[in-house]
C-alpha cells in the first residue's frame, strides 16, 4: 500500500507508515534532489524504524555525505531545546497527599503534555521548607505555612518544557483557591488558601533554584518521551 507525503509543500510517494503530523513533514525545507531521493529511500527501506532516524543526520549513512553544514536536519527535542525548554518545580503539598489527589493532580501535567524529569514522596524538614519560603519570611503567615508544608510528606515534582512555568501556574490556579477558576487545580480541589494542595514556581529562575534545593544530583531523570514528535511539530 502506498501513502502519500508531503515535504516543503510538494506531494511525493512515501511506503505504507504511520503518518508524521503534518507541520512535521512541511517543516523540513528541501531545495536539493539529492537530499530529498535520500529521505524516500530512508523511507522505503527503513519502514520507520524510528520516527527520530527521519530527523536526524547521521555521518554513517552514505546519503549523510549529500548533506551540506548548512541543509543538516536537527532531531525534534533539538529544535525544542532552542525553543528555552524551562523547568518548573511542582509539589503536591501535605494535604494533597493526605487527600488522595497525587495521581489527579500529575496527571493534570502528564495530559497537558510536559514532561516529568524528578518524583518522589519526601518529608520536608523544617529547615529546607524555611529556605524554599524565604521570600514570604517576613509574612504574618509564615510560621503557620512552614508548619503546613512540614506537616507530613509531600510529593516533589520536576517538569520540563517550553513554557512550563507559566503555563503550571495557570494549571493551579490562584493562591486562594476561592478565586481560583474552576478548571484549574486548586479551583477545582480546594477551599481555603492555606490548604491550597499544590506548589509551583513562579519564575524559569525559581524553577531552576527550587528543583536544586528539592532533589540531589542523580534524583532527576533525562529521557525522550515517545510522544514528542506528536506534541511538538
Ligand atoms: P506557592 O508558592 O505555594 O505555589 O503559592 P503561590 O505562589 O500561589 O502563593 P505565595 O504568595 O507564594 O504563598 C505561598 C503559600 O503560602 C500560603 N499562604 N497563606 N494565610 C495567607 O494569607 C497565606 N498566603 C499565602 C499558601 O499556601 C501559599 O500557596
Ligand atoms: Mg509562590
Amino acid at each position: 500500500m502506498e501513502a502519500k507525503a508531503v515535504f516543503g509543500g510538494s506531494p511525493c510517494l512515501s511506503s505504507s507508515l504511520p503518518r508524521l503530523p503534518a507541520q512535521r513533514t512541511c517543516s523540513l525545507s528541501y531545495t536539493h534532489k539529492p537530499i530529498l531521493r535520500a529521505i524516500l529511500h530512508d523511507l522505503h527501506l527503513a519502514a520507520f524504524h524510528s520516527k527520530s532516524h527521519l530527523f536526524s543526520y547521521s555521518p554513517s549513512r552514505p546519503h549523510a555525505k549529500t548533506l551540506s553544514h548548512k541543509t543538516r536536519i536537527f532531531l525534534p527535542h533539538l529544535v525544542a531545546s532552542m525553543e528555552q525548554v524551562e523547568e518548573t518545580y511542582i509539589m503536591v503539598k501535605p494535604d494533597g497527599v493526605q487527600r488522595g489527589l497525587v495521581g489527579e493532580i500529575i496527571s493534570r501535567f502528564e495530559k497537558k503534555g510536559f514532561k516529568l524529569t524528578g518524583l518522589k514522596l519526601f518529608q520536608c524538614p523544617k529547615e529546607l521548607a524555611e529556605e524554599h519560603y524565604k521570600d514570604l519570611k517576613t509574612k504574618s503567615f509564615f510560621p503557620k505555612l512552614i508548619e503546613y508544608i512540614t506537616s507530613g510528606p509531600v510529593v516533589c515534582m520536576a517538569w520540563e518544557g517550553v513554557g512550563v512555568v507559566s503555563s503550571a501556574r495557570k494549571l493551579i490556579g490562584s493562591t486562594d483557591p476561592l478565586q481560583a477558576n474552576p478548571g484549574t487545580i486548586r479551583g477545582d480541589l480546594a477551599v481555603q488558601t492555606g490548604r491550597n494542595v499544590i506548589h509551583g514556581s513562579d519564575s524559569p529562575e525559581n524553577g531552576k533554584r527550587e528543583i536544586a534545593l528539592w532533589f540531589k544530583e542523580g534524583e532527576l531523570c533525562q529521557w525522550t518521551p515517545a510522544q514528542a514528535p506528536w506534541l511538538r511539530e
